[in-house]
């Protein structure tokens, strides 16, 4: 794979890939991660006085523009961070667009409308590729989270540039691929959130390497309900508890499951688990503690309410207090909790991806990083 800084970028035009896929609302956008993540590689190419065009999606329009999912918040906000011109075109193609590329200037950036406006880029369509990569001479991919996508900025562009992994994408394969080949031990993971199914691959990959596995929020009810317990309302997730019975069969020494839970009341006498409960809060802490390497995806309880914060308010705290360990976070959900919680500060690495780090840990090879290879 060639990096970006092997690339001859000077007066050369560089589209660079990345992933704004970030929360907007009303032009507001609540989470800077994963600007702020490709800020170095920004900043690299606008000092090598290249003229950078950057390409984006946000959200899931299908092919469809709309006021939505423009970039326009994006590209204000990116130019407020680097307190730099940047210059929004008006959407992916079209006379106005052209006239924008060609009037860059070494130094100059310009970004382009939705990649996603147009529906052949989630078709890995080479026509859509090929037209994006006339507006430039090199390609850079500095978009980690949307590298499991086998989308035509990401895959199909690379068979007609000189193609290059930005620094972003860089470090997420050191840092996750250093979880993946040799963590240092006592390793621990972390897994909560709702879709078991999604974290499957992940489990059964790390486990052989891992000491233990925490599990918490509606995957520990899928585990659950596989142990025979009862869940009442619980969400779990059905098709899967067969998968965790073997899981838990397999791995009965290192998967921990809550000892105790917070539960709310449903009507007729029913309950729903909500968050991890204080004794578990506390075995967790106390693991965590004694750990060489962490991973943590998922959240433990429904932390959109205040009352059910501390399962992973206690996993955020242990971590942050890892000083000099490896410790890492992966996911959306949580990496806003412990941002939210002013928790990230010691945490070694934050990855950007939500979906794509977690194919990633899996072991499954990323269309995006492939095609650099
Ligand atoms: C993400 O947020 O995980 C990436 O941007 C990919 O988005 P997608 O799931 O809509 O392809």
């Amino acid at each position: 794979m060639k990096l970006v800084q092997e690339a001859e970028v000077a007066d050369k035009r560089v589209f660079l890939r990345v992933d704004f896929n970030v929360p907007v609302k009303d032009g507001e956008i609540s989470d800077l991660n994963r600007i702020r993540a490709v800020l170095p590689t920004i900043k690299y190419l606008v000092e090598s006085r290249c003229k950078l065009i950057i390409g984006t999606h946000l959200g899931r329009p299908e092919g469809k523009p709309s006021e939505e999912t423009s970039i326009a918040p994006v590209a204000r906000e990116l130019q407020r961070m680097l307190n730099l011109k940047v210059a929004m075109a008006p959407g992916i193609f079209g006379a106005p667009v052209e006239k924008l590329v060609e009037s860059l200037q070494p130094g100059g950036i310009l970004v382009l409308e939705n990649l996603r406006w147009d529906k052949r880029e989630e078709e890995n369509d080479a026509g859509f590729a090929k037209e994006l990569a006339q507006y430039a001479d090199v390609y850079v991919n500095d978009a980690f989270a949307v590298s499991h996508r086998a989308n035509a900025s990401v895959e199909a562009i690379t068979k007609f540039l000189p193609s290059f992994a930005g620094l972003l994408l860089q470090s997420e394969i050191e840092n996750l691929g250093k979880i993946i080949e040799s963590p240092k031990k006592p390793f621990i993971i972390v897994v909560g959130g709702v879709k078991i199914k999604d974290k499957a691959g992940m489990i059964e990959k790390l486990a052989p390497k891992a000491d233990k596995i925490l599990i918490g929020g509606g995957v520990a009810n899928t585990f659950l309900k596989a142990r025979g317990e009862e869940i009442s309302e619980s969400v779990y997730d059905t098709e899967m508890v067969a998968d965790c019975e073997k899981m838990l069969k397999k791995l009965s020494k290192k998967i921990i499951l809550p000892i105790d839970s917070l539960k709310e009341e449903q009507s007729g006498g029913k309950w729903k688990i909500m968050d991890i409960g204080p004794d578990a809060q506390k075995k967790f802490a106390e693991i965590i503690k004694g750990a060489e390497t962490v991973l943590w995806n998922g959240n433990l309880g429904y932390t959109e309410s205040e009352k059910y914060r501390d399962g992973s308010l206690a996993v955020a705290k242990a971590m942050s207090q890892l000083v000099g360990k490896t410790s890492v976070i992966a996911g959306g959900d949580t990496v806003g909790f412990v941002k939210s919680e002013g928790l990230d500060k010691n945490i070694s690495f934050i990855s950007t991806g939500g979906g794509a780090a977690l194919e990633f840990l899996a072991g499954e090879k990323l269309p995006g990083i492939e095609a650099l290879k």
